[in-house]
Parts: C-alpha cells; sequence; structure tokens
C-alpha cells in the first residue's frame, strides 16, 4: 500500500496546487528536451495538468511532493533510468499508472516493465492519439480504483474479471470497451470471430461484468448433438416425452434463470430448434420437450460462431429473424494476426502461467525467440500460440526460451511458388491442366493440414463444404493423420 494513499483516496480532480485540472495530474520523465515538450503540448492541450523532469531523481521528487494520476517515464535516461523510476515509484504509490516509453527495438524492455508493475507501454515514436488513449484508460483505471473504494468493493476481484484478457492492441481495446458498455444490460450479445481468438473468454467476461455474475453462466454446446437431444438438453423434457423419458427432466434454460446462456457455434444449432431459440429470445419463454406448460425465464443470451452467419441466412441455412435478434450488440475478435501487437503480452501471460504450473521461476523468451512468434501467421490464433509457450515451457531446460523450442509449424513457411510451365510444340489441353493442378493442390494442402479437412479449406480460403465437393470430384481420400504420428507411410 502507498505511504500516501490515506490521504489522497481520491486523486482524479483532486485540488492540489498547482498542478491540478478536471482531467488530473501526470508527471513526465524524459531525459530529450524535444520529447518533453511535445508530451506537455499535447497532454496540457487534453486537459491536463503536466509536470516535467529532466532526469529520474528529479521525477522521483516530485512524485514524492505531489500526487499524481499517472506517470509517463522513458525507459533510457541517463543516471536513474526508466526501470529503476519505476521501481521506485511503485514504493511511493503502487497504485500509481506508470506508463513507459520505449524504443520500439526494446519491446524487451517494455515486457519486462509490464512485468514489474508498468501499467503500459508506448513506444517510440508514438502517434498522439495512442498517448491519449492510454492516458484515458489509466484514468479511467484510477477513477474505477477510488469508486471502487468508495463502493467498498473489493478492487482485487473486480479486475480479476478483466485479468485473463490480454491485449493492448486498438482493436482489442475496442472489444474491452464494448465489454463494458454492453455488459451491465440484458441485451443478445453475438461474439464473432476465428477458432482460438477467444470467444468463449469474452463471453465469460461479459457475465462476470454484468448484474447476473453472481448467477449461473452456462455453455450450450450447440454443435454436437442431434435436434432431439440438443432441444431437451436445453428445454428439458417430460415424462415420456420420447422413449427412454421414464424422468421428467428440467433443462440447461432452468439452470440459466437469472443468469447467462452460451451458446457455443450458434450456426450449427438445426433450423427447427433456431425458432424455438428464437421463442426464448423474443418471448423469454420456452416449453419443454413434450410438454404443455409455458415456463418463463430471464436470461442473458451470448452467442459465439466461427462461420458468418450472415452468409448462412443467405443460403437459407440460418433464420434471418434469429440473425437479426442475435446481432443486437456483435462484438467482432480479431484474429491474432491482425493485431501482432499483442504477442509480446500474450507470450509473458503464457510463460507466467505455464511457468507456475510447472513449478518454474520467471521465464523468458530470447529476442529471436520473440521475433519468430511475431512473424507467424497463427491461423490458430490465440490458442495456437497458448500451446506453443506450453510446450515451450515444459521443454526448456534454462529460464531463457530460445528459437529452438519453437516448432518448425509455427516458422512462417516458404512462400507459395507456382511451378514453372513448358508448353509442348503439340499443345496442350487447358482443362485437363487446370484439373491436374487444382487435384495436386488439394492434396498437397490435406498434406499440410493432417489430412484435417476443415483445416485444408481455411488454408485454402474456400468453405468446408466447397473442398468437400472437390474431393469427391477428383476422387481423393483424405487420410487423417493421428497426432504425434510421423506422416503416412
Ligand atoms: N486475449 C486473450 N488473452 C489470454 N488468453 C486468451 C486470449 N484469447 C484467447 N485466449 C486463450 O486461448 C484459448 C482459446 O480461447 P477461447 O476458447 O475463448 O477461443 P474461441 O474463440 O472460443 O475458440 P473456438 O472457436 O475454437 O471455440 C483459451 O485457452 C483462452 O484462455
Ligand atoms: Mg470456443
Amino acid at each position: 500500500m502507498s505511504p500516501r494513499s490515506p490521504e489522497s483516496p481520491v486523486r482524479a480532480g483532486s485540488t492540489l496546487e498547482p498542478a491540478t485540472s478536471r482531467r488530473g495530474a501526470i508527471l513526465v520523465m524524459d531525459d530529450e528536451e524535444i520529447m518533453r515538450d511535445i508530451l506537455e503540448t499535447l497532454l496540457t492541450r487534453e486537459g491536463y495538468a503536466v509536470r516535467l523532469a529532466s532526469t529520474g531523481a528529479e521525477g522521483l521528487e516530485l512524485a514524492r511532493t505531489y500526487p499524481f494520476d499517472a506517470a509517463v517515464v522513458d525507459v533510457m535516461m541517463p543516471g536513474l533510468d526508466g526501470m529503476q523510476a519505476l521501481e521506485e515509484l511503485r514504493k511511493i504509490d503502487d497504485e500509481l499508472p506508470v506508463i513507459m516509453i520505449t524504443a520500439y527495438a526494446s519491446v524487451e524492455n517494455a515486457i519486462l516493465a509490464m512485468k514489474r508493475g508498468a501499467f503500459d507501454y508506448i513506444t517510440k515514436p508514438f502517434k498522439n492519439d495512442e498517448v491519449v488513449a492510454v492516458l484515458r484508460n489509466a484514468s479511467e483505471r484510477n477513477r474505477l480504483v477510488a469508486e471502487n473504494r468508495a463502493l467498498r468493493q473489493n478492487i482485487q476481484e473486480r479486475y480479476s474479471k478483466f485479468a485473463n484478457i490480454v491485449g493492448r492492441s486498438p482493436k482489442m481495446r475496442q472489444v474491452f470497451d464494448l465489454i463494458i458498455q454492453a455488459a451491465p444490460s440484458r441485451s443478445t450479445i453475438l461474439i464473432q470471430g476465428e477458432s482460438g481468438t477467444g470467444k468463449e473468454l469474452v463471453a465469460r467476461a461479459i457475465h462476470a461484468n454484468s448484474p447476473r455474475a453472481d448467477r449461473a453462466f452456462v455453455t450450450v454446446n450447440s454443435g454436437n448433438l442431434p435436434p432431439d437431444l440438443l432441444e431437451s438438453t436445453l428445454f428439458g423434457h417430460v415424462r415420456g416425452a420420447f422413449t427412454g423419458a421414464v424422468n421428467p427432466k428440467k433443462g440447461l434454460c432452468d439452470l440459466a434463470d437469472k443468469g447467462s446462456i452460451f451458446f457455443d457455434e450458434i450456426g450449427n444449432v438445426p433450423l427447427e430448434t433456431q425458432a424455438k431459440l428464437l421463442r426464448v429470445m423474443q418471448e423469454r419463454e420456452f416449453m419443454r420437450l413434450g410438454g404443455m406448460e409455458t415456463i418463463r425465464v430471464d436470461v442473458r443470451i451470448i452467442a459465439a460462431t466461427n462461420v458468418d452467419l450472415k452468409q448462412m441466412t443467405d443460403e437459407g441455412r440460418f433464420r434471418e429473424d434469429l440473425y437479426y435478434r442475435l446481432h443486437v450488440i456483435n462484438v467482432q475478435l480479431p484474429p491474432l494476426r491482425e493485431r501482432n501487437e499483442d504477442i509480446p503480452l500474450l507470450a509473458q501471460h503464457f510463460l507466467r502461467k505455464y511457468g507456475s504450473e510447472n513449478g518454474r521461476g520467471s521465464l523468458e523468451l530470447t529476442p529471436e525467440a520473440l521475433d519468430l512468434l511475431m512473424d507467424c501467421d497463427w491461423p490458430g490464433n490465440v490458442r495456437e500460440l497458448e500451446n506453443v509457450i506450453e510446450r515451450a515451457v515444459v521443454l526448456s531446460s534454462a529460464p531463457r526460451i530460445g528459437s529452438d523450442l519453437i516448432p518448425d509449424s509455427v516458422r512462417r513457411s516458404p512462400a507459395f511458388q507456382m511451378p514453372r510451365l513448358t508448353v509442348p510444340p503439340e499443345g496442350i489441353s487447358f482443362k485437363d491442366v487446370i484439373s491436374d493442378f487444382e487435384k495436386r493442390l488439394i492434396e498437397s494442402t490435406l498434406e499440410a493440414a493432417g489430412g484435417v479437412q476443415k483445416r485444408a479449406a481455411e488454408l485454402l480460403h474456400i468453405k468446408p463444404t466447397t473442398l468437400n465437393e472437390m474431393l469427391k470430384r477428383f476422387d481423393i481420400r483424405p487420410k487423417r493423420r493421428k497426432s504425434g504420428d510421423a506422416s503416412p507411410p
């Protein structure tokens, strides 16, 4: 706990002289005059009161004298450097959000800073908007902290509700904002994103940040049940509803009453069940299988999908009315390849997670290993990254994890090359060449995908159904490789 916090429980907007303002007071520590000037101009314009320090020592002196709402600290300073300053600032006030400024080349430093409790980091050269956004987040956190304290809430618990979703890219920040805005209502939420992007994590965060947090969060795996079973699982059944229904049974909708129900892979719900879901959504009521009685429920519905539901509605495979009901609030999770900047943070998060699970001390990646991770396309998104880190942690014997522990599969493979074509003097059938080429491309892709058709379709950017048609057309029978096996004989 900070030695000063009792006197300054609410820092934002407090009436301190002379560095006060509506937005709050910021301490800037940077040895470069030009940087100080830029930050001062920018932050003053944004309504912050700014104090400048040209050395770490000077900055700490200010921090001991005045309360601040955030500090912006350059990592590279002569004398007391940014890291040391961070450590000292944390001793002075462990709740002060400290934002580190680093050169892009020293992302490693930034990670280290985050480990040591920095609130965030900004890389040089930065955009003004970025600085403003980070500071806004910091003051928002301050505001929440103060508010929570006033409400005597358990701060720790409050933050842990988000702590497991890692990300600082603008796209993920938008996701966080949306969660915060949407969580309190009962509105239906549709989460869309590729496999492994964190859809379930987000669904849980929405529930955890909603007034329903104390009630059940029920997951329905819509995909793997035949329609009857899915319906009886959802709505329960009365005795004798079908052969084998000896006793009446309640369903997941009963269980989720006053809580949230999460439909994973909603695109897999068969059309006939979709109508019943629509009713739950619109009327908040349902009937048991074989039953006559209408049962009312109060549930919050969250759904996730990794397929394009809009397209499914166009093709008549998903009810349009249900689609629009679901689509009230839409959370779009970006694939990992579109937010590379999150990779260091995620890697660090998983190193910590699997490090402690495996009883290892603090682990870190070598810059070369991190480079490899940054270069990868991550078709399996965060889940794939998580698996790679877990494997590396288990296999490593040293605290530093090098590129040798990053499996070849995630290294960016050599670019695709078209074969050189030589047309024989007598000419050649265009159609035959094309279909031969198609066939070979599909065979190679299937091999690369270990025989998994869904994955092969992803690799070729085509729909699984299209791939399936082509397999039939070319009479290709994919051999599925068991994981761990070497290539087929
Ligand atoms: N932003 C994130 N921060 C930390 N961990 C994450 C993040 N996103 C995903 N993960 C982790 O990656 C794994 C996959 O996440 P999740 O199950 O939520 O993905 P999904 O989108 O539901 O995938 P699928 O479509 O395959 O079901 C989980 O172990 C989850 O904890
Ligand atoms: Mg999922």
